[in-house]
């Protein structure tokens, strides 16, 4: 059977897409914005409270209450209107939204998303941040025709260092920061970032991240500090504190502090499979036992602002939980700050859309993060509407406004400088030698050395030492997720003015003990050198798209192997080899391990990769420059489906425990080889894991589905809509379409869902099911290929099965029913767990057939007309 190959979304493609749908559902929302007002109820019932551990209980909000504030806030809410109120609730991102609008609608707060850049140009520079930070600021200042002025906030995701800045220090991510242990060290990269973020005219910085990373397959496992709820809690915490400033001080929210943000609210680090935007099971006292207490060290050291998370708790997404929003952060833990919900987070909310969202208000959302227009107009409208008709309680949204005025308050934004005079008190700050010092340390001290045999490590002096691999001097493999761009992927290294590579940082080393360093990222050299230095890296990524889904497993590289095949070369010609790791999590490595002589642990550095050399280069002695320091925040896995590995499970076998990390000192044990075995999976990770008995599914017109044609250019319209596109003409029959092609070129007839987006298809795949569907051939179909079977994920990845010979060999004019064994999609698809097209016939050639009945099966593989078992 011949295999068609299979579109693989790009993390590019997918953000456009969504971008595209943005604009899709943005067309329907531009319809009148008019609330639904579904009968939600105003009054939240009452529950019994949150059951805490003693120790919690006692969050002691550091920041007094002060009357004279609560009394500026209510001076200020007399003179606002219920429109006025609703304004400062939104925050759009800053394109779409000007600065008239901010006046205009008395908008309290803007964002930037990640990689989005003043004036959409991604060369901006200090001073355009500045002047579009001054522009926001004055318009909210007016007090034009007797407007009451409130300092707009602008929000940011600087979450290592100044991010989406070019020429700003960026420090390790935070997995690395959780092998330093260092929780003075974290205070101060947290306040450096905070002086770089002040200069540029933003007060509000979205970090830290206070996730408990449970299973290194999502996508944000480097954004958590560790799998270890206290050390989340203890560097957490301290990362609050360097933002802010300490609570009780003179320097707490003054200048050149910004806003913390203790995200993402609650259990965004549990969810299933390591989903981003998952699921997180469990009884609430498990939840709160792992995901709480980082939240306790913020509020104990006075966070302001907390963000809900895109994850569900139990079936109740975060946005929604009122008992754990109102109830337990507000309420029991008293929390009087304010919480912003997640990017275009309240559409995920059942019930909910982009522009409407009741639900989230009542449950505690304060401020909503609505980047686009018109969304956060009509969400504007709704909310007033909502007001009007009792849904939403006027005390709630008082309560809302309130809170985002004492924040701003106590920030101090009502008579600080403007951007533009903090700017010029903030000179030189910006990627200053301190600060990147500062980024160096954090590198130095967050290496963890796994292995080191033969003396290879420190580098000697007079070392001639090659240096290979992609991320050896190419910086997005340094600096991963969140650097320069959202995704940090294919930023050029000149996007990084002043930083350092890992090779630059190495050759400075040596040359400074008599030694030299050439790079060559294929590992080729004309003299054979002492040493090779292999740097190892993951490609960067954020968020979902950082996903190690369904069928993949943590293998590093796993299907090129560049980097296991350079330590290969090496080690074949004789020459030692000292393997850098540059990744976000644990990877399965075994057999680099096993190969290297010496293995390092670096994460993801940042600009400063001078610091790598520091550790791994000797003095002119010969003794270490600086010692390992350290220490595996994160299980490393033994085996490549070793995940969730956590400290605390019951049967611990990690690799490298929690803990782990190697010192110069340590006494140097000779290596046992290593089990280089990936039998433990068949099709990846997830089926491994105990999956549901896959029930019988049917796709039915009742419950949502329909057929779209399309054309492979995604270009698509509803049966409803038209009877034809390109070279396919299709026609509604029971329970099923009718549908040809003239030939003249391809479309496919597919079944879509407006309703559901996804199904999880990975039990029918373990039960050895089928996609099934009758189908009666209207005319013969004659021999050659052009004619597939797909099934579709969000939002641009497929899998194929070409069923042209089959269907050649059968009648015309007779029902039967076409079987494929899900395992033969399974050879060119890992996303079974994201299935929104469960089918699509797909042809560039003459064919006239009708197809009904579509379902899946259980236990059919080996006999289904097309199988792919063994
Ligand atoms: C933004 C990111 C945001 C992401 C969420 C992107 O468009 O730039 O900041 O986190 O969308 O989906
Ligand atoms: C992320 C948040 C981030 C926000 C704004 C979201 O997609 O989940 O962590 O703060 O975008 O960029």
């Amino acid at each position: 059977m011949a295999f068609a190959p299979i579109a693989f979304a790009s993390p590019k493609q997918s953000f456009k897409y969504r971008l595209l749908s943005a604009a899709v559902l943005l067309g329907l929302a531009a319809i009148p914005a008019v609330a639904k007002a579904p009968p939600h109820a105003a009054v939240e019932p009452k529950t019994s409270p949150v059951l805490l551990p003693a120790e919690w209980n006692r969050v002691v909000n550091p920041v007094p209450a002060n009357p004279a504030l609560e009394a500026k806030i209510n001076e200020i809410l007399t003179k606002l209107s219920l429109e006025q109120k609703v304004g400062q609730m939104i925050q759009p991102h800053i394109g779409a939204v000007t600065p008239e609008e901010v006046k205009a609608y008395n908008i309290g707060s803007i964002l930037n998303g990640g990689g989005q850049n003043p004036n959409d140009n991604p060369n901006s520079t200090a001073q355009d941040w500045v002047q579009l930070a001054e522009r926001f600021y004055q318009a909210s200042m007016s007090s034009e025709n007797g407007r009451t002025p409130i300092p707009v906030i602008w929000g940011i995701d600087a979450v290592h260092g100044h991010n989406n800045l070019l020429g700003a220090t960026l420090f390790p991510h935070n997995i690395a920061l959780g092998a330093t242990r260092n929780p003075a060290l974290v205070k101060s990269l947290a306040a450096l970032t905070a002086a770089e973020v002040y200069a540029t005219g933003q007060d509000w910085d979205f970090a830290p991240t206070l996730a408990v990373a449970q299973d290194d397959r999502w996508g944000r496992t480097y954004e958590s500090f560790s799998e270890d709820p206290s050390l989340v809690a203890q560097l957490g915490g301290k990362f609050v504190e360097g933002l802010q400033g300490t609570a009780g001080t003179k320097e707490f929210l003054a200048a050149k502090k910004v806003l913390a943000t203790a995200k993402h609210f609650i259990g965004d680090g549990g969810t299933q499979y390591g989903d981003d935007q998952g699921y997180t099971a469990g009884e609430e006292q498990a939840l709160l036992r792992t995901h709480l207490p980082g939240y306790i060290a913020a509020l104990n050291a006075g966070v302001q602002t907390v963000m809900a998370s895109y994850s569900s708790w139990n079936g109740v997404h975060s946005h929604a939980n009122a008992r754990l929003m109102n109830q337990l952060l507000k309420g029991q833990l008293g929390f009087d700050g304010l919480i912003v919900s997640d990017w275009q987070a309240i559409s995920h909310v059942p019930g909910c859309a982009l522009d409407n969202c009741p639900e989230a208000v009542n449950a505690g959302v304060d401020l909503f993060m609505i980047p686009n227009a018109p969304e956060w107009k009509n969400f504007h409208a709704n909310v007033v509407a909502q007001v009007k008709a009792g849904v939403i309680s006027q005390a709630r949204i008082d309560d809302a406004v309130r809170r985002i005025l004492r924040v701003k308050l106590r920030q101090g934004l009502f008579s600080a400088p403007s951007p533009l005079q903090r700017a010029a008190a903030s000179a030189g700050v910006i990627g200053s030698k301190e600060h990147r010092a500062l980024a160096r340390q954090a590198v130095r001290e967050s290496l963890v050395l796994l292995k080191n045999t033969q003396g290879v490590l420190p580098i000697k002096p007079k070392s001639k030492v090659l240096v290979a691999g992609l991320g050896g001097n190419t910086l997005v493999h340094q600096t991963g997720g969140w650097s320069v761009t959202w995704q940090g992927k294919d930023v050029p290294n000149d996007k990084f003015p002043g930083a350092t590579s890992i090779f630059a940082g190495l050759a400075d080393a040596l040359k400074a003990i008599g030694g030299e360093a050439q790079y060559s990222e294929q590992g080729t050299f004309t003299s054979k050198p002492d040493l090779a230095v292999v740097v190892l890296s993951e490609e960067p990524y954020a968020e979902i798209q950082g996903d190690i889904q369904n069928l993949a497993t943590l293998e590093l590289d796993g299907t090129h192997k560049s980097g296991l095949k350079l330590i290969q070369a090496f080690k074949s010609q004789g020459i030692p080899v000292v393997a850098v790791l540059l990744s976000g999590r644990p990877l399965w490595v075994n057999k680099e391990l096993n190969l290297a002589d010496a293995f390092v642990a670096a994460w993801q550095p940042g600009t400063e990769g001078a610091g790598v050399a520091d550790v791994l280069v000797a003095k002119i002695d010969g003794t270490p420059n600086a010692d390992f320091n350290g220490r595996l925040s994160f299980s490393w896995p033994a085996t490549p489906c070793q995940t969730p590995l956590n400290k605390t499970d019951a049967d611990y076998k990690p690799l490298f425990a929690f803990d782990y990390g190697l010192r110069y000192s340590s006494s140097l044990t000779p290596w046992q080889p290593l089990s280089e075995s990936t039998s433990e999976y068949a099709y990846g990770c997830r089926l491994k894991n105990q999956l549901p008995v896959a029930k019988r599914m049917e796709f039915t017109a009742k419950d949502g589905w329909d057929w779209k044609l399309e054309l492979p250019s995604f270009q698509g319209s509803w049966l409803g809509e038209g009877a034809s596109l390109g070279a396919l003409t299709v026609k509604p029959i029971k329970d099923g379409v009718s549908a040809s092609w003239d030939g003249k070129g391809e479309a496919r007839v597919m079944l879509r869902n407006k309703n559901t987006p996804r199904h999880d298809m990975l039990a029918a795949l373990a039960n050895q099911g089928v996609l099934a569907v009758d189908v009666k051939l209207l005319s013969p179909v004659s021999a050659g290929p052009g004619i597939d079977v797909k099934i579709w994920s969000s939002p641009l990845t497929s899998g194929t099965v070409d069923v042209s010979k089959l269907l050649a060999a059968w009648p015309q004019g007779k029902t039967q029913t076409l079987s494929i064994d899900l395992a033969c999609f399974a050879k060119s698809f890992t996303d079974f767990s994201k299935v929104d097209g469960p089918i699509a016939l797909q042809a560039k050639r003459a064919l006239a057939v009708e197809l009904s009945n579509v379902r899946y099966e259980p236990g059919q593989a080996k006999t289904a007309s097309i199988s792919c078992s063994q």
